[in-house]
This record gives C-alpha cells, structure tokens and sequence, in this order.
C-alpha cells in the first residue's frame, strides 16, 4: 500500500516538474520580442510577436473581415505579406486562388507574427471601426427573415457605401426551449439594408438558419441589449458608371444591400431606370413590398418585379412566375446598356452572370455578392 503511494507521489511530481519546464520552454521559444508590422509602406505598428497577424492587428485597432473568428474556415482575412511570413500554410492554400498566391496574398489568422512583417490592406480597412450598438427594433418580416436595427452610441457615426457589410459579433448564450446554447462568440458577416443617410443606425435582414449567430439574433437578443459590431467592409456597392439602366437581382436575405441601394438613389435622385428582380418561392416570402410600392412613386423609372417559382400553387398570382432567369431572359435586351447588382447563392449568381453575359452585360458591370 505504501509503495503504491510513494510511486503515485513519484509520478505526479515528475508529472508537475515536467509541465513547469513545458510551461517555460514554451514561454523562452514564444517569446518573440517586440516585432513591427509596416501597413503599405506608410504606417509602422510595433506589436508584441507570438499572436497571429489577424490578432495582432485588431489589437491595433485594425479590422480585417473575419467571419469564423481566426479558425482558417471562411477565407475572408486576406492581406498582402510582402515580407516576413514564410511559407504558405496547408491551412491557407484551399482559400487561396493561382493569382493571389503569386501576388503574395495570406490569410492573416493563420499567420503568426514572429519577426518584423511588410503588408498592404486596402486604404478602406483604415475606415473600419468597432461599435457598441444598441438594438431598437426587432421585427419578423417573414416567418424566417428579421429586419433588426441597430442604434449607434450618441456622438458616433458609420460611414459606409450602399452595398457593403458590417459584421456582428455574438456573445455565449444558453439554451432555450427550442434552441441550443452555445459557449463560443462567433462573428458573422451581413449586408447592411439601410439608408446611408442615417449615420446613427443600421439596419439587417437576417434569415434564421439555426446557426449559432442566427439563433442569437432571433431567439435570444431583445430590444434594448448591446450588440457589438465591426465594419463597414466589401467591394460590392453602387458605382455611379456610364451605364443607361440598372438591374437590381436578389433573392431571400440579398434583399437587403439591393434595400440600401434603392435607398442611395432615392436620396441622390438618381434618375437611371431601375429594375429589381426578386425571387422568391411562395408570395408569404416576400416582404417589404410598401417600401418596394414606395420606390415606385418615388424614383424616376423603377419597378420591383418579384417572380415566384412556385407560383402553379397560386393561379391569382399576377407576377412573375418561375426563377430569376427567365425574369432576365424575358425582359433583358441586348441594346441596352447596364450595370447590374446581384445578391444570393453563389448557384443562383453563376447562372444569372451567365445569362446577363449572353444579353451583352459587360463583365465589367456586374456586381455580385454571394451568400
Ligand atoms: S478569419 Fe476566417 S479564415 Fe481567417
């Protein structure tokens, strides 16, 4: 008996002697020093080395999009590494195209900092902030899609182009009786749907999908709790161009950058015709159509054109009938010169490039944003 002590005393102090050397060991290897980080040649940041390039330059008040909180699973963290990286990781290579691994492109989560590091992100990431909002409206617009609006603390203002996103951070909640919890703060990414005149607020459209981010937006948040989000972020946003017509294309929650859109012309007086081809499966998944009735009276030239698929169960539906592509095979002409802005799944945008392509659209003015 007092042997199999002894030898149990024996193992758990070599065991404890063993995690202290492990413990400092990691300390001496990790300890990197103070390391710079130079942004576009023009701005110099001295960081702690050891954490990863997202890390270190959130730490720094730089926001680059991160829609899976560093885990190498979303490909949106990309920046340019002149110097100082390394090799390409396994873990980037699946995100990372021919062109943007021969122009140095990385995803900066999977980066650690261990030296001093030479990067380029666009000017526009100089503009991304963080807010603490507030949410003052919570409202099904369907049974599965939520317009919620969130309110800026007094003194601050967002900035932001017509088109692009804000991402929103969550916080660990607990189950409900129809919902899982979860321990983990997921950041997720959505267009924004609102007016870029009202510096104060921002407005989502959020469909539920019983992902940890959806189920804290509809299930847990109320009216009047904090919701921290990051942003403005994305190259998918009006472009003022040479083009004589505008096709607005969008089906589900991709109502809501073509929502801010509308909103920009409506506000600039934008005289341009404009169309806006919504699909949808059943007239209970469109929403909005007052707002969309509201557009009509008020922009020079512009009609909302929903189109169901299911519409053989609705014989009063005076509509469109069948996908977005017939919409844009019946009335897209091949004279006409537009630029078009399409928001959903990236099957439903290939299909539709593909179609405007074959009516002559440059592919220079389409615009698209996958969901
Ligand atoms: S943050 Fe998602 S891949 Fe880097």
């Amino acid at each position: 008996m007092g042997q199999i002590l002894i030898t149990t005393l024996v193992i758990t102090l070599i065991s404890a002697v063993l995690a202290i050397i492990l413990t400092i060991a990691d300390r001496i290897m990790n300890d990197y020093g103070e390391v710079t980080i130079t942004i576009n040649d023009e701005k110099n940041l001295n960081v702690d080395g050891g954490s990863s390039l997202l890390s270190s330059l959130t730490s720094q008040k730089i926001f680059i999009p991160s829609a899976c909180g560093g885990k190498g699973s979303c490909g949106y963290c990309k920046v340019k590494v002149l110097d100082g990286a390394g090799p390409v990781l396994a873990t980037e290579k699946p995100w990372l195209s021919e062109e943007e691994l021969a122009n140095n492109t990385r995803l900066s989560c999977q980066i650690k900092v261990k030296q001093d590091l030479k990067i380029e992100i666009p000017e526009e990431l100089f503009n991304v902030k963080e807010f603490e909002t507030t949410l003052v409206e919570k409202e099904m617009v369907t049974d599965r899609i939520a317009k919620i609006r969130l309110e800026l603390p007094e003194g601050e203002k967002v900035s932001f182009k017509p088109g692009q996103f804000m991402q929103i951070k969550t916080k660990p909640y607990k189950g409900g009786k129809d919902y899982e919890g979860s321990d983990e703060s997921v950041i997720r990414a959505y267009s924004i749907a609102s007016s870029i005149k009202d510096k104060n607020h921002l407005e989502f459209l959020i469909g539920y999908t019983k992902g940890i981010c959806t189920t804290y937006i509809h299930k847990v948040l109320e009216v009047g709790d904090k919701v921290e989000v990051t942003g403005p972020y994305g190259d998918f946003y009006y472009k003022d161009d040479d083009s004589d017509e505008i096709l607005l294309i969008a089906a589900g929650t991709g109502f809501a950058p073509i929502r801010s859109i509308l909103y920009h012309m409506r506000d600039n007086d934008i005289q341009k015709p404009a169309r806006f081809y919504f699909g949808a499966k059943t007239p209970d998944d469109l929403f909005l159509v007052d707002e969309m009735k509201m557009f009509e009276e008020e922009l020079n030239d512009y009609k909302f054109m929903p189109t169901l698929s299911r519409a053989d169960d609705y014989p009063d539906w005076a509509g469109d009938r069948g996908r977005v592509n017939k919409s844009i095979d019946k009335y897209v002409k091949e004279d006409v010169k537009y630029s078009a802005y399409l928001c959903g799944s990236p099957r439903m945008i290939e299909g539709i490039v593909k179609d405007l392509k074959d009516r002559a659209v440059g592919e220079d003015k389409i615009f698209f944003d996958e969901f």
